[in-house]
């Protein structure tokens, strides 16, 4: 059994040259690739195993979902939640954004409404327009140095048109792992208004703060159960955005056939590396996991102590996920992203999350690249200052 510091994530991996989407947006240019959500770090050696010997193999019919792994997902969600779900609960997806995309589909009508908050990851802000419904976005409030919902405004935006919710849990680009206290009232206005949330938990496996702890919306109660479609991806955590595998997990036998009904000759099974790579991150990468989510919250302090160099810059605590979403609104920097790739840094744009004035780094990579990035970020900001 290996130990932590087996594992080995501060030797850089060059990645140029690799048609990665991250990188090549900048190919040719001086500029640190902090945007996109993948990690420049390889996925566990059980999972390269796993694909190098599914290749090996040499034949690439069309896949079933294997049953093992069906299996491993159950055992996987009630070790670790508490969550008792059936096998026939699990719809496998090859991708979780096209999940979101056949949510919006599956539920209601041409020109009924989806609601979410904003700031968002870009995909939730655009999957309601693609599906011809209506978007209505409530803003998350600041309180107490977190972000958290405005339950009021929430409940006045309500449409009776409101068929969905789109729920971001941890959340990106905001970083919160939201409470049972806080998903319960949420899931109680969801219910008094008859809204099924489409919760998308994909960073569920990325808790930083060790005292928070990641609450399946759909595990409140099965009332809840009944109208959610949860989301989720062994992607970010293991680092296999590129290898499309994702599953929805939907317990009410109605909206899961209208789930898969709007999946219908349009989307297709992962393939059989997904399948492959699914696996082997579930079933044997944990203390892989364990040594990332030690490098992830060495990371954090890295950046949460370099913020403090770069006034007026700050940022809300990271409670999960690789992204810091850096506030810069008091700076009068008009763009951010532009301002950090003119000193060789990429990060994204806030606007792109309905967050003008903010700044999302990714930091799931190499310490020294790190540091390098927030070495200019700091002297940008300092030559800013005057
Ligand atoms: C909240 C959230 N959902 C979905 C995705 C992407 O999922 P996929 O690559 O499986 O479509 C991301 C990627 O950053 C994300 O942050």
């Amino acid at each position: 059994m290996k130990n932590s510091e087996s594992y080995d994530f501060d030797t850089p991996v060059e990645r140029r040259g690799t048609a990665s989407m991250k990188w090549d947006k900048y190919k040719d240019k001086d500029i640190i690739p902090m945007w996109v959500a993948d990690m420049d770090f390889r996925s566990p050696p059980a999972v390269i195993r796993a694909i190098q010997q599914r290749t090996a193999y040499g034949v690439f019919g069309y896949p079933r979902t294997p049953e093992e792994l069906n299996d491993r997902v159950v055992s996987m969600l009630r070790e670790t939640y508490d969550w008792s779900v059936k096998s026939e609960w699990l719809v496998w997806l090859p991708g979780l954004v096209t999940g979101l995309n056949v949510a919006c589909r599956a539920v209601g009508i041409d020109g009924d409404d989806v609601m979410t908050t904003v700031p968002a990851y870009p995909p939730f802000l655009s999957a309601p327009g693609f599906s011809r419904r209506g978007l209505i976005k409530v803003p998350l409030k600041e309180k107490d140095n977190r972000w958290q919902f405005d339950f009021d405004r929430l409940e006045q935006m309500i449409t009776d048109k409101t068929r969905m919710f789109i729920l971001c849990n941890p959340h990106n680009p905001v970083g919160r792992v939201y409470t049972r206290k806080e998903l319960a009232e949420l899931a109680a206005i969801c219910n008094k208004h008859d809204i099924v949330v489409c919760s998308d938990e994909i960073h569920c496996e990325l808790i930083l703060e060790k005292d928070k702890v990641h609450i399946p919306t759909a595990n409140l109660d099965p009332e809840v159960a009944a109208r959610t479609i949860t989301l989720m991806a062994p992607s970010k955590t293991f680092n296999l955005p590129g290898l499309g595998c994702a599953f929805a997990v939907i317990s009410e036998k109605k909206l899961r056939h209208q789930f898969k009904n709007a999946m219908a000759g349009i989307v297709p099974r992962p393939n059989v590396l997904g399948y492959a790579a699914a696996m082997a991150a579930f079933a044997e990468s944990t203390d892989w996991h364990a040594a990332l989510l030690d490098y992830l919250r060495g990371n954090l302090e890295t950046i949460a102590s370099a913020m403090r160099q770069m006034p007026p810059l700050s940022m809300a605590p990271v409670e999960a996920t690789y992204l810091a979403w850096i506030d810069m609104r008091s700076s009068g920097i008009k763009s951010p992203a532009r301002f950090f790739e003119e000193a060789g840094v990429g990060l994204q744009d806030g606007i792109e999350f309905d967050g003008p004035g903010f700044a999302r780094l990714n930091f799931g990579c190499s310490r020294s690249l790190l540091e390098k990035a927030l070495e200019r970020m700091r002297v940008a900001m300092e030559n800013f200052r005057g």
